[in-house]
């Protein structure tokens, strides 16, 4: 008999079938935005005012990474996160050698902070993060890095933790073997410090946060027809970002509004960065019905990040496809655009995403087992998901496997569904949208 303690696994939390959602609702910060503002804010010299950062798990790991190598927060963020704070970064000195950073379950954090770091003699750092963290591969920005100088030791040639002794990096042209916003940010970063410039060449456009960031701080970077080059920039001076609300997180409300009858949602002050935008088109092309009007903010001095109130009301979708360019531009959105397919008319296909393996669970078998757990008749390919649309999903039980986004997949097939869903693992919210649950009661 074992004499190990018995822990149950936590009940799941359920979302019956709601009546229509409405209101208005400005979600959390964006995250993407939020980890750029402590780790440029910490480069730079003297404070960055930072206001609206995203007081989620992920986030502040990043926080706590910058703090741990230097950066001074006021007033630190304790219990809860100020409106306001000042980054106070470390500068040309560079950061303080220091020996572990946990990035919890941050993948942001866990390849962007490295192309500051590298570059510095003499420091030292072990990277590492959670189970999940460990599971997603780190030699995308190790291999790049090391053609720039860096002595980086990664785990089974893949993964973390990883070392990293620092060393005087070189300027490198590195055509990115995917899409992904985070390689190109790492090495962005890199060759802030680096002799001579950097160029970094994407085969298709991801998030510009780092460079829109980086304009704004004062580094000498060039950008046109899928090219960017950074110079050496080591003095950057950023004085204030206001990050806007979180396309990524509004989009739950988005698919909600679009497939439960007769909803009216509007969601503002949203970040509308032509570069995260994807999930809109694709909403559109399904036949959902959604105004964007740009509203004020987002000047150079607010970190240059346009914004927009975004309506949604309930419409009949039809099925598409999604590939190619688009699936940068909606990458975290994609499992959303699987749900919105079931209640879609005809067939969706998203083809050219093999990345969604890679994100905090492998996305695609995650997101197939949970909506065919509930009724829909959704397949598995080599690079996507295929989705016929039957107009509803019966319900049933989702694990998120630790991940956010699919916990809160799970909630919002829960009320769009006809017998509800228990979501097991919805504390897993936390690392982007803490306050998602009561968000979702009040707007239904
Ligand atoms: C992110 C880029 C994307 C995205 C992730 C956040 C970023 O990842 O999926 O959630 O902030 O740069 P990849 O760069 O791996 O595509």
């Amino acid at each position: 008999m074992s004499h190990e303690p018995k822990t149950r696994p936590p009940e799941p939390v359920r979302f019956e079938p709601r009546g229509p959602l409405s209101g208005t609702l400005t979600p959390p910060a964006d995250k993407s935005i939020s980890h750029r503002a402590a780790i440029i804010g910490a480069i730079a010299e003297g404070p960055t005012r930072v206001l609206n950062f995203l007081d989620s798990d992920d986030t502040r790991s990043s926080l706590s990474a910058v703090a741990n190598l230097g950066a001074m927060l006021n007033p630190e963020p304790r219990d809860f996160m100020p409106d306001e704070f000042t980054i106070e970064g470390v500068g040309p000195g560079g950061p303080r050698s220091l020996g572990r950073i946990d990035v919890g379950n941050a993948g942001t954090l866990m390849r962007l902070l490295p192309g500051w770091i590298a570059g510095y003699e003499g420091g030292l750092w072990r990277m590492n993060g959670d189970a999940s963290i460990r599971k997603r591969p780190v030699d995308r920005i190790a291999d790049p890095l090391r053609l720039m100088g860096a002595e980086i030791e990664v785990t089974d040639g893949r993964f973390p933790p990883i070392r990293i002794d620092g060393r005087r990096l070189h300027g490198i042209e590195y055509e990115l073997p995917v899409a992904s916003a985070q390689v190109k940010s790492c090495l962005l970063i890199a060759g802030l410090q680096a002799e001579g410039p950097t160029t970094v060449i994407e085969p298709l456009a991801t998030r510009d946060h780092t460079e829109v960031m980086l304009e704004a701080a004062g580094a000498k970077i060039e950008r046109g027809q899928g090219r960017v080059t950074v110079w050496p920039s080591p003095d950057l001076k950023l004085d204030e970002v206001e990050v806007p609300a979180d396309i990524s997180s509004a989009a739950f409300f988005m698919v909600a509004a679009s497939i439960v009858p007769g909803s009216e949602v509007v969601l503002d002050r949203i970040g509308i960065n032509p570069t995260r935008t994807g999930i809109l088109s694709i909403l559109e092309r399904m036949g959902a019905d959604i105004e964007v009007e740009p509203q004020a903010g987002g000047e150079p001095g607010q970190g240059g990040e346009p914004i927009g109130r975004i309506t949604v009301r309930s419409a009949g979708l039809r099925g598409t496809s999604v590939e190619g360019a688009e699936v940068p531009l909606a990458i975290d959105e994609l499992p959303l655009v699987a749900l919105a397919a079931c209640f879609a008319k005809g067939e969706t296909v998203i083809a050219d995403a093999e990345e969604l393996k890679r994100k905090e669970s492998d996305r695609i078998a995650v997101v197939v087992d949970a909506l065919s757990g509930l009724g829909a008749e959704i397949e598995a390919t080599a690079d996507g998901m295929k989705i016929n649309g039957t107009g509803m999903l019966r319900g049933g039980i989702v694990n998120s496997h630790g991940d956010h986004r699919i916990a809160m997949l799970g909630a919002i097939a829960g009320i769009a569904s006809r017998e509800g869903v228990g979501v097991v693992g919805m504390d897993a919210s936390s690392v982007s949208y803490p306050g998602f649950e009561s968000d979702l009661r009040r707007l239904s």
